[in-house]
């Protein structure tokens, strides 16, 4: 069966070249959403100073070569991963924009070095990520999970006996330690929700400034043997970077109390799954709750945590609820928006890489060479007025005729040359005979 799709997910073409939407004659700024189809909130955001496409792609070998060669600005989730090469790939981009706060599946090193500087939507998420941890924090102590799954098997509990079997290791959260690992923003918000639990809040961040401490009133652990030593229950609420990869390995478990908890909804990798599968089959773990997996989409039938007991999963969802979703994605359509209506990185509200990027010698040299004259010193990606709608699930009115791509693909060669952007761009409200023609209808 043929499907078209529309427009950049790298597929088998059929003979025909995929239809431009963007290029030399074209100079409107082509923005990507490289791992998601719905740009419907991102459009109303961005299109009348660019062209809003999506990639729907897992990696860049997915990724159309007009993309690769013509995108200033990404959009994407965390389902894909952009390393130095598959950065490399990306001949036009200036700014990527995490939808969501974690930025680990981006080098941003490597970005700035390159000229890309990169975002994130720190806030969207706080409450439901933090809201998640204690649902599953409280799981742990009370198990309700555990509980609804015996009654769904048929388990009575009508006698104290049954009862206990059935509740059997639900256990008083008053007086219990709960250690934080990493203090930011979700890891505090955490902190007050366990507070009103009757937990005692302990937390371990060596990057936070002295003093925080008294500001929220919890106790501070000097180094993370103090905090494993100490807790309870642990709950990982840091960053995943190049130094803290298995921050809770076989070493690290060893030092936890005999019997504690570990929750992660931060990241995968923080945890070796392999340590943590065989100390929750001997019991030195009571219980784990993870919404992050070293492997993402997490399958409870594949990898080291297969078998392992005392185990709640959930599918790296912490973040979303409706809201959180539709501002995430309305505040990176806004720094896109940023970024190619003002100056990188000076407008840009949420830069995680400007140090590296101002540290970056390329970087100097290229902004001198793109700022545009008739735009106040904005750089060249302040681009004019003009609108293309990609339509989710295919061209409007696309037929067997229509330039289009197939599914089953293998990746195509990249052998178009880079496409530089024009150095002469009308100015903003000069709509061009080329731009009223690239109006494509769009439910978007
Ligand atoms: N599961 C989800 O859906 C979901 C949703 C939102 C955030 N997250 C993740 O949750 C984590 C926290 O998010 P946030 O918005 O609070 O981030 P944040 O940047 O506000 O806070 C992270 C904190 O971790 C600290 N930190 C870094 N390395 C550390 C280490 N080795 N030991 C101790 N502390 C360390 C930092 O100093 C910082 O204070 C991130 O990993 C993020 O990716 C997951």
């Amino acid at each position: 069966m043929v499907e078209l799709v529309w427009p950049f997910k790298m597929q088998r073409l059929t003979g025909i070249r995929p239809p431009i939407l963007n290029g030399p004659m074209h100079p409107r700024p082509l923005v990507a959403l490289l791992d998601g189809r719905d740009c419907t909130v991102e459009m109303p955001i961005l299109k009348d100073v660019a062209t809003v496409a999506f990639c729907d792609a897992q990696s860049t070998q997915e990724i159309h070569e007009k993309v690769l060669n013509e995108a200033v600005a990404a959009l994407l989730y965390h389902t894909i991963t952009l390393s130095r090469d598959d950065l490399e790939k990306f001949k036009g981009l200036r700014v990527i924009v995490r939808i969501g706060s974690g930025f680990d599946n981006v080098d941003v090193k490597a970005a700035a070095e390159l000229g890309i500087a990169v975002c994130n939507v720190p806030a969207a998420s706080v409450e439901e990520t933090a809201d998640t941890s204690m649902c599953l924090i409280l799981n742990l102590y009370r198990r309700v999970t555990w509980m609804h799954q015996a009654l769904r098997e048929g388990t009575r509990a009508t006698s104290v006996e049954q009862i206990r079997e059935v509740a059997g290791g639900a256990a008083r959260i008053r007086g219990e330690t709960l250690g934080i690992i990493g203090l930011g923003r979700v890891g505090q918000a955490v902190a007050l929700r366990a507070k009103a639990f009757g937990f005692g809040v302990i937390f371990y961040d060596p990057y936070l400034a002295e003093g925080v401490e008294r500001s929220l009133g919890l106790q501070r652990m000097a180094t993370l043997q103090d905090l494993l030593i100490h807790s309870d229950c642990v709950s990982l609420h840091c960053s995943l970077n190049e130094h803290n990869h298995h921050l809770i390995n076989d070493f690290t478990i060893k030092q936890m109390r005999q019997g504690a908890f570990l929750v992660n909804t931060a990241r995968g990798g923080l945890v070796d799954e392999k340590a943590l599968a065989q100390a929750l089959k001997e019991g030195r773990i009571r219980g784990a709750a993870l919404d992050v997996h070293e492997t993402e989409p997490f399958s409870f039938s594949q990898g080291p945590l297969k078998d392992a007991p005392n185990l709640i999963c959930t599918p790296h969802t912490s973040w979303y609820s409706e809201q959180a979703s539709i501002e995430a994605r309305e505040e990176a359509a806004r720094e896109v928006r940023r970024a190619i209506t003002g100056r990188i990185p000076d407008s840009l509200k949420n830069c995680v890489n400007k140090e590296y990027l101002m540290a970056a010698s390329q970087w100097s040299s290229m902004e001198a060479a793109t700022v545009h004259s008739e735009l106040n010193g904005a750089t060249a990606y302040r681009f004019p007025a003009g609108l293309i709608g990609v339509a989710p699930g295919g061209l409007p009115g696309a037929g067997a005729g229509v330039e289009g791509m197939v599914t089953g693909a293998l990746p195509l060669a990249h052998a178009i040359a880079p496409v530089s952007h024009p150095p002469h761009t009308p100015s903003p409200g000069q709509p061009s005979k080329a731009e009223a023609d690239r109006d494509v209808p769009s439910d978007q």
